[in-house]
């Protein structure tokens, strides 16, 4: 008898212990999921941070943070260099970087990339007071500064005698631009756009036609489930009206392509 009632009890213990196993894994269920980006914020408009802020700012960032939004996940957002975003990925440190990237098949057999949905191009920006430059073949056996492991990188390198000086954020590209230590930029056109205006233009100017026509794709780990999700996302933000919203915030007109 006092054996049966000793079963008893510990099969009653199981059941209780086994009750708590479950509501705490509810719990977490209904707790949004972190999604964690990695992004390199020296990319205005589309990835910055205002002086004096520690907060991410820009298109790039209003968008990933709706599709976390509609994916129900909580998005952290942390800053690490361009040409660390696509180990971090395959280290498992982030879900996804979020940082103005090209499409590139290079990139697609290391990484998965969505949808694009940013269609971009590279320019060559100059400083004002040189008239030498006028486009890609002028830039042959001159100083280009560039970001590093940026499709504008790749660019340049392949320019004939070329002297490429690579830099971690492209607040220095534009400083070694302004100090006369190259004679040239080689970086995504929006971003050229957006330094001219911000007052950049009192010393500099984009020179040339646009290359190379790029789409911006937000990249996952190979194989990852995240990629269609992000996808699915994507594309109702497109017919909802949300990416349109964002769109027009930081380039304040309507989106041509998406
Ligand atoms: N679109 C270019 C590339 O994919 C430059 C991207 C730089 N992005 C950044 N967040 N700094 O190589």
């Amino acid at each position: 008898m006092k054996k049966l009632l000793m079963v008893l009890m510990s099969l009653m213990l199981l059941v209780m212990a086994a009750g708590c196993g479950g509501s705490g894994e509810k719990k977490s269920a209904e707790q949004p999921k972190v999604l964690k980006v990695g992004t390199e914020p020296t990319f205005a408009p589309f990835e910055f941070q205002e002086k004096g802020s520690k907060e991410f700012v820009g298109f790039d960032m209003d968008l990933i943070r709706a599709i976390g939004k509609q994916l129900n996940m909580q998005v952290e957002i942390q800053n690490m260099g361009f040409d660390a975003l696509i180990p971090a990925l395959n280290a498992g440190n982030i879900d996804v970087a979020a940082a103005g990237m090209s499409i590139t098949p290079d990139r697609q057999k290391a990484v998965d990339m969505s949808d694009p949905y940013y269609v971009s191009g590279l320019t060559i920006v100059v400083n004002k007071d040189n008239n030498a430059i006028k486009g890609l073949k002028d830039l042959e056996g001159k100083g280009i500064a560039v970001q590093i492991g940026t499709t504008g990188a790749d660019k340049a390198a392949k320019v004939k005698g070329s002297k490429v000086k690579t830099f971690n954020t492209n607040a220095e590209v534009f400083l070694e631009l302004k100090n006369k230590g190259v004679d040239a930029v080689i970086i995504d056109k929006p971003v050229a756009e957006y330094y001219l205006v911000q007052g950049g233009k009192d010393t500099a100017k984009l020179v040339g036609e646009t290359m190379e026509a790029e789409s911006y794709g937000f990249s996952v780990k190979k194989d990852s489930k995240l990629t269609p999700q992000i996808n699915k996302a994507l594309s109702d933000l497109k017919k909802n009206g949300e990416y349109d919203k964002i769109y027009e915030k930081w380039f304040g007109k309507k989106a041509a392509a998406k």
